[in-house]
């Protein structure tokens, strides 16, 4: 329980002073302030709509637009009696991703995980031999980024790229992009359904998410129009083995998705989380519009989690932008773990390991779609290592799965869109055997459920 003694004139005199502009954004943004600064505590209660509006000369919509804003960020939170209060200070939050992960019960077939198979990852032993020290006496002065590294990957990217940088993984890429370019109040749009982390990420900034729907193609154009007929910071979507559905971007949508947001100069941020183990080539909006992408590949599903390695290429200036902030904490990513990446993308027996581990999780997936495909359940995609599976009934479907002892993602953390059937996550991507028998559970488990109570 906090203990505040701030009474309503001096919550509203502390707005007062903080407020630069009179719009919700402006007051969202004078909250965040106030709480920063130390002068409005966790707990501390807020005027109602009307007095603020009053005593700062705004509309009461422009205020209850404003505390949305700041509920949606979780910075706020609104309860029926205490009224409106500053939310307690916790650490960014990572709800719907906790969600995904958590577990009732250890599952002997745990495919709700969404990771790459420990089997079909390429063995350091050789990449490591080559490593002599942790770097030089110069680390701190050094190119944050190894020349050769930068080599290796332009051989295969999907466009001419102006600038690189490698960071540490792709959610750290995310991170860094978003919080360069997204400001508190801003829209972004992202795919429908898409990876949870990047929810929680985007609300931690106070970002408002608008949701397009994907379809077989990749993101909808209609939907786009319509979400870019409004004012837009971002676009944040997965070119390839899009996680959850497995779609890869088709190049004519590619082109139609690039005329638009070409018109809009809204910026692109392309998440190819799947990088050398997706079966579909690489593809880029940034063959159209380079000086509007961000493209970052992950080495997390080819070459290791734990390498904790991304890359992201984009325009000078953006790329910069984000290596300097990046200097003012961790710096680099770690050279040494760079020169393992190095060796792994140059050594020819890596390089086929991880081309076996493409074409084997491409096998994988395929059994497991034929075998639902035979019992009636079309799952979409065509590529990456998990599959979307239409049930009817979601919480029942995971929950009979469990029973059986086999671990599966529920959709709905997937989901921005409101409305749309139940579906579940499987990283069949983990699953070496056993394929028409996971199939059939899962054909099971999705026709459970769509119980109605007797009247
Ligand atoms: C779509 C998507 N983006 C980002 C990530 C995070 O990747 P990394 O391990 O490189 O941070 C994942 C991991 O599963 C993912 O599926």
């Amino acid at each position: 329980m906090y203990c505040y003694v701030t009474n309503m004139s001096e919550v509203l005199s502390i707005l007062e002073e903080r407020l630069a502009e009179p719009t919700a954004r402006g007051l969202a943004t004078a909250v965040t302030t106030a709480v920063r600064d130390g002068a409005l505590m966790p707990g501390t209660k807020l005027p109602p709509i009307r007095t603020v509006a009053v005593q700062l000369g705004i509309s009461p919509t422009t205020v209850s637009a404003g505390w949305a804003l700041l509920a949606r960020s979780g910075a706020i939170h609104t309860d029926g009696r205490r009224g409106t209060t500053i939310a307690d200070n916790q650490p960014p939050g990572s709800a719907r991703y906790r969600r995904v992960l958590q577990r009732h019960t250890t599952f002997d077939l745990d495919l709700s995980t969404g990771i790459p198979d420990p089997e079909l990852l390429p063995d350091l032993s050789r990449a490591l031999t080559s490593l002599r020290t942790a770097g030089t006496p110069d680390s701190y002065l050094d190119e944050p980024v190894l020349p050769g590294l930068i080599e290796v990957l332009r051989r295969d990217w999907p466009y001419d790229a102006e600038a690189f940088t490698i960071v540490d993984g792709a959610m750290d890429a995310l991170e860094l992009a978003a919080r360069s370019l997204v400001r508190f109040g801003d829209r972004v749009i992202v795919e429908h359904p898409a990876f949870p982390p990047l929810f929680d990420l985007l609300e931690s900034l106070g970002a408002r998410v608008v949701g397009v729907a994907v379809d077989e193609e990749g993101m909808s154009s209609a939907g786009l129009a319509a979400a870019l007929a409004g004012p837009v910071t971002a676009v944040l979507l997965q070119p390839r083995a899009q996680n959850p559905t497995g779609v890869s971007l088709s190049k004519s949508r590619a082109s139609d998705i690039a005329v638009m947001v070409e018109q809009s100069g809204v910026t692109v941020i392309e998440d190819d989380s799947a990088g050398a183990v997706a079966t579909t080539d690489a593809l880029s909006l940034g063959q159209w519009l380079p000086s509007q992408v961000l493209h970052i590949r992950s080495f997390s599903k080819s070459h290791g989690p734990d390498l904790r390695l991304a890359a992201m290429s984009g325009p000078h200036d953006k790329i910069n932008n984000i290596s300097g902030r990046r200097q003012l904490g961790q710096g680099w990513s770690s050279r040494l773990l760079q020169q393992i990446l190095l060796g792994l993308l140059t050594d020819d027996h890596s390089v086929k390991q991880v081309a076996y581990a493409r074409q084997e999780y491409g096998r994988r997936r395929n059994a497991v779609v034929k075998a639902l495909a035979a019992q009636g359940i079309d799952v979409g995609g065509n590529d990456g290592i998990n599959i979307w599976v239409p049930v009817l009934d979601e919480s029942a479907a995971v929950l009979r799965l469990a029973s059986q002892g086999i671990g599966v993602a529920p959709g709905s953390p997937f989901a921005v869109l409101p409305g749309q059937t139940g579906r579940i996550r499987v990283t069949v991507g983990l699953l070496g055997d056993r394929h028409d028998e996971v199939a059939a559970q899962l054909a099971a488990a999705a026709r459970t459920g769509g119980w109605t109570s007797p009247r």
